[in-house]
């Protein structure tokens, strides 16, 4: 099989990872990509133009991809898989309708609301004078999000009514989010410990993958601004069976039938963040239509069956099984990251990698280029270093073994990934 791969970060270098390991593989073609992939993998920048259909469809029929698998929301959320689906290429995510769950919270509400998916309860305003009242009248702790994707920015857990006011200022009058703000959903705070799980679905059927837990914020002890991820571990503990169990019944099921009933089968990947409280019940934070990023370079360290046949099977809507075979031990992912990152951070540092010396340890790229020949930073997140082991704590230690004898120059990284569940 030719296989098209969309996206250039940790994420996708550990997507590629896997797919290259699939005996159906022909050839692996990636884009954009960034400065890890092989050079005979990355296609030239003017291939195509992924905001235009007819540019993106009539280079993928020209070159034959028989699969496309894309990496990040916003193409999904543009409408790709409908372009691709239109002339009979088979793609690994959903459908531009599908893909409002990630597009759009109000929607992702909506439907959770109508399918009687346990999540916070919430209200959707369209100015600010009426959100105001409504948060004056629930108080803190509350949480505001604007509507549409803010890469990761549009959400504020807020504490204090000052706080809260402020985020509907900026949202609503500043329009800090433009087009993305035009809406607010105002819900309820959840108390608990986050997890994500992932399940692949062909339209009717699902594979629900082991729970991973991501590190939102920047620093050490969960502080500082909140983050794409800082770094992951899998399986989380903090997903029981009674969660899975749980998560099985009352999300993936009513989420799947809900929408096949609609006419809109969902088929790609749907990524569950959840809050599980104190008496292990799971309730959802929020949806994507896309593998998290870092969670899946953790992830992938873990699965042994072929992910193309699976993913293959997904986009055909014809899934032939309903469960993934893993190694049985634990993997991790410790993110380098560029100083001042979430914030204005520092770029084009010059990085000096080693291959590990360890084949349970992997260096996945993220923001990286080559740059006349040498290898430079590009984006916030750098690096992602992955480790398996029989058990979790050896694979952090020996992740954070390569990070000590491979120190990056204007870089940091978080020392306390997996502390819950060590
Ligand atoms: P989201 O972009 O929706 O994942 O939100 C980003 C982060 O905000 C989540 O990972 C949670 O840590 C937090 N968050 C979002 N919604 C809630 C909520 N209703 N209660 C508590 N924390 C939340
Ligand atoms: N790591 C969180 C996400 O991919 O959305």
């Amino acid at each position: 099989m030719k296989v098209l791969l969309l996206g250039s970060g940790g994420r996708e270098s550990a997507l590629a990872y896997k797919l290259r390991k699939s005996s159906l593989l022909k050839g692996l073609k990636v884009f954009p990509g960034n400065g890890g992939f092989p050079q005979k993998e990355i296609l030239p920048k003017d291939s195509f133009n992924l905001k235009d259909k007819l540019s993106t469809v009539s280079f993928i029929q020209k070159e034959k991809f028989d699969l496309v698998v894309v990496g990040p929301e916003e193409p999904l959320v543009d409408g790709i898989a409908d372009w691709l689906d239109e002339v009979g290429i088979p793609c690994f995510g959903p459908s531009k309708y599908c893909a409002q769950l990630e597009g759009s919270k109000d929607f992702a509400k909506t439907l959770m609301k109508e399918f009687g998916v346990p999540t916070a309860r919430y209200e959707t305003f369209n100015d600010y004078e009426s959100a105001k009242s409504y948060l004056e009248k629930e108080g803190v702790p509350i949480v505001i999000k604007a509507d549409g994707l803010a890469a990761g920015k549009g959400v504020t857990v807020c504490f204090q009514m000052q706080e809260a006011l402020q985020a509907l200022k900026e949202i609503f009058l500043d329009n800090k989010f433009g087009a993305s703000g035009s809406k607010v959903v105002i819900e309820e705070f959840m108390q608990g410990e986050e997890a994500s799980i992932f399940a692949i679905c062909d339209g009717a059927n699902f594979i629900i993958l082991p729970a991973l837990q991501d590190h939102k914020r920047a620093f050490d002890g969960d502080q500082g601004p909140n983050t794409g991820g800082m770094g992951a571990y899998c399986p989380a503990p903090v997903a029981t069976e009674k969660v899975y169990e749980q998560v099985r019944k009352e999300v993936f099921q009513p989420m799947l039938d809900g929408l096949k009933k609609k006419g809109f089968p969902y088929k790609g990947l749907l990524y569950a963040g959840l809050m599980v409280d104190k008496s292990g019940y799971a309730r959802v934070v929020e949806f994507n239509c896309r593998f998290g990023d870092p969670e899946t370079q953790s992830l992938m360290l873990l699965i042994e069956d072929d992910l193309l046949e699976i993913f293959m099977q997904a986009a055909n809507g014809n899934l032939k099984k309903n469960e993934i075979s893993l190694r049985s031990g634990s993997s991790c992912i410790i993110v380098l990251a560029a100083k001042g990152y979430p914030n204005d951070y520092v770029k084009n540092i010059e990085l000096n990698l080693k291959e590990s010396n360890s084949k349970d340890v992997k260096v996945f790229h993220a923001g990286t280029a080559i740059k006349e020949e040498k290898l430079i930073s590009t984006g916030g997140r750098i690096l992602g270093i992955s480790s398996y082991s029989s058990n979790l704590r050896s694979a952090i230690e020996n992740a954070y073994s390569y990070l000590r004898e491979n120190p990056q120059a204007d870089s940091f990284y978080r020392s306390d990934i997996g502390h819950r569940a060590l």
